[in-house]
């Protein structure tokens, strides 16, 4: 049979193009389908991430960072900047290039790999094992620009993605009324911005235009301000990227309308005391979350099950309803982060190329209560494992070490004080439960926490460990001494 595989892989997302990699490195035959194309429209590798999510957005949050410190910490260093102002098609095009590379490298990295790439969208096809000549494999049909083919492989791996969640009473215009990717192209600061969601997408993305001089206002749904992450840290960052980075955030909204015209938006909300309120705007970003992307897949007609909410069913080691057919990242449960699709990605290769699927052991497992999550706003957020008040919620025994950056050489010298790490372990058996941090950098020192908790480490393990100094690693490690009452510097 012509065009037969061991694996196909639909979709080049973080999810799709490392399993794809990692599938070749052990000797499969692999072909990965993917049908994005960029502004130029271009076939584009690396999916939501590299496109128009994590990359794009960490390279305009470094650049309006550098101006926002140019134009407001400069001085207390006694560095004086005259006339500094900002050219933001310059800082778009350098994102861009940035996106240019990463996209460009992920077809370098499937040719040293030897993964073949066909760009299109694939749709799975109804299993016909006659036509297939008796054989167990699947067929992905391959559509791109009126152009079909058809690919055989005897494992599928479904890593298609997601898409923004769309809100009836804001419909995305491109224009005024824009979602991540229009967000992430603006080529002038708008004057008044508005955001509808204050979750992870809408304070960093509110943060970078804040910075560059928008009055920036976020209409939040839920009632409290970020509650996935540790109460205390909600309420420090909320107090920071109010105060300090200026984002004016209303909790408890409801949107009602919105009317978009060539001047601007105006948004009609009932704010958190049932008052009925008018804002009126240059852009709006609806950022409301995102949605499993099945569209096109084929998935019902394949027999394939989704959930309720339309994710791919999938179990703990991402084995779908189908036989040898996978599903990993965005498009299945679970957080909606790039190394969590990445992981899913490496596990199933290797179960697949191991001959192990069906086996249930932990080997080819990815633990999602170990996932470390980051926010990219100033002062950073970050945190791995259980928060303070889901331990009180299971009703676990715990013990919660502290310390502020406030108190840390290298921050001070930093000027960026804000914040403090805070470790929760269990009070009969010292092991960590959970590391939070608000401050500088901390998306960097998370990983020290997220290896400590991979290995069962306990407060007083941490507590042992040398950490140099001055670092602001350091204040992980004090947290971890007051754990036990016996933190030095506070
Ligand atoms: P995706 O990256 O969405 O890739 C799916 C790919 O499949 C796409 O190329 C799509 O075109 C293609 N596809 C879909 N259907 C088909 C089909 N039928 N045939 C062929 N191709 C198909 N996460 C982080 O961890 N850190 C961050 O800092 C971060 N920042 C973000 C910032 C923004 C603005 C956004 C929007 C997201 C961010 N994320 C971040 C989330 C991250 O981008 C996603 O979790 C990640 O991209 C999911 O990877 P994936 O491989 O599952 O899917
Ligand atoms: P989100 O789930 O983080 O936030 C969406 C927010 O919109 C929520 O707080 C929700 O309550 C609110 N909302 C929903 N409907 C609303 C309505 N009608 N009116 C007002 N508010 C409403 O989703 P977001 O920000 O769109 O990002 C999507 C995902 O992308 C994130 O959950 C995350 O997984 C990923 N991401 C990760 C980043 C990172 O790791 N640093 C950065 C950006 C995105």
């Amino acid at each position: 049979m012509d065009n037969l595989f061991d694996v196909a892989v639909i979709g080049a997302g973080p999810g799709g193009y490392v399993a794809a990699i990692r599938c070749a490195q052990l000797g499969l035959n692999t072909v990965c389908i993917d049908d994005w194309k960029n502004e130029q429209g271009k076939p584009s590798l690396g999916g939501t991430c590299l496109n128009v999510g994590c990359i794009p957005s960490k390279a305009l949050l470094e650049s309006s960072e550098n101006f926002e410190r140019a134009g407001h910490k400069f001085a207390e260093h006694g560095i004086k900047v005259d006339g500094l102002s900002i050219d933001v098609p310059a800082m778009i095009a350098r994102k861009n290039k940035i996106v240019k590379a990463f996209t460009g490298g992920i077809g370098m990295l499937f040719k040293k790999n030897k993964v073949t790439a066909l760009h299109g969208r694939g749709t799975l096809q109804k299993r016909d094992q006659a036509r297939d000549g008796g054989d167990d494999s699947w067929e992905i049909q391959v559509s791109a620009d009126g152009k079909e083919q058809s690919v055989h492989a005897r494992h599928v791996i479904i890593a298609t993605g997601s898409t923004p969640r769309t809100l009836k009473v804001a419909p995305v215009d491109g224009n005024n009324v824009l979602d991540n990717a229009g967000a992430l192209a603006l080529q002038q600061t708008p004057g008044k911005l508005a955001i509808i969601g204050a979750g992870v997408i809408g304070l960093e993305l509110g943060s970078v235009w804040r910075r560059l001089g928008a009055e920036v206002t976020l209409l939040e749904a839920q009632a409290d301000f970020l509650p996935a992450a540790d109460e205390q840290v909600a309420k420090e960052a909320y107090k920071a990227l109010t105060r300090e980075t200026g984002l004016t955030i209303h909790t408890g909204v409801e949107i009602k309308s919105t009317r978009a015209s060539e001047n601007g938006v105006e948004i009609d909300y009932v704010d958190r005391d049932k008052n009925a309120q008018n804002l009126k705007v240059d852009k709006l970003i609806v950022a409301v979350g995102r949605v499993p992307n099945t569209s096109g897949l084929g998935a019902e007609a394949a027999g394939l099950k989704l959930d309720e909410r339309g994710y791919i069913s999938v179990d703990e080691f991402c084995q779908t309803s189908l036989q040898n057919v996978y599903a990993i990242g965005d498009v299945v449960r679970g957080p909606m982060l790039a190394h969590k699709a990445s992981e899913e990605g490496v596990a199933v290769a290797e179960r697949i190329a191991s001959g192990r699927q069906g086996a249930t052991d932990s080997s080819a497992h990815v633990d999602l209560g170990m996932m470390p999550w980051v926010i990219y706003t100033a002062p950073e957020i970050a945190w791995v494992g259980k928060t303070e008040q889901m331990l009180k919620a299971e009703g676990v025994a715990y013990k919660v070490g502290q310390f502020p950056f406030m108190a840390n050489g290298r921050a001070r010298a930093l000027g960026e004080t804000t914040g403090f790490v805070k470790i929760l372990a269990d009070a009969e058996s010292d092991r960590i439960l959970g590391v939070h941090m608000v401050g500088p950098y901390v998306s960097e020192m998370i990983a020290e926490a997220v290896v400590a908790m991979e290995f069962s480490a306990s407060s007083e393990d941490l507590a042992r460990i040398v950490h140099a100094h001055p670092s602001l690693s350091e204040s992980l490690h004090e947290a971890a001494l007051g754990v036990d009452k016996r933190a030095i510097h506070i």
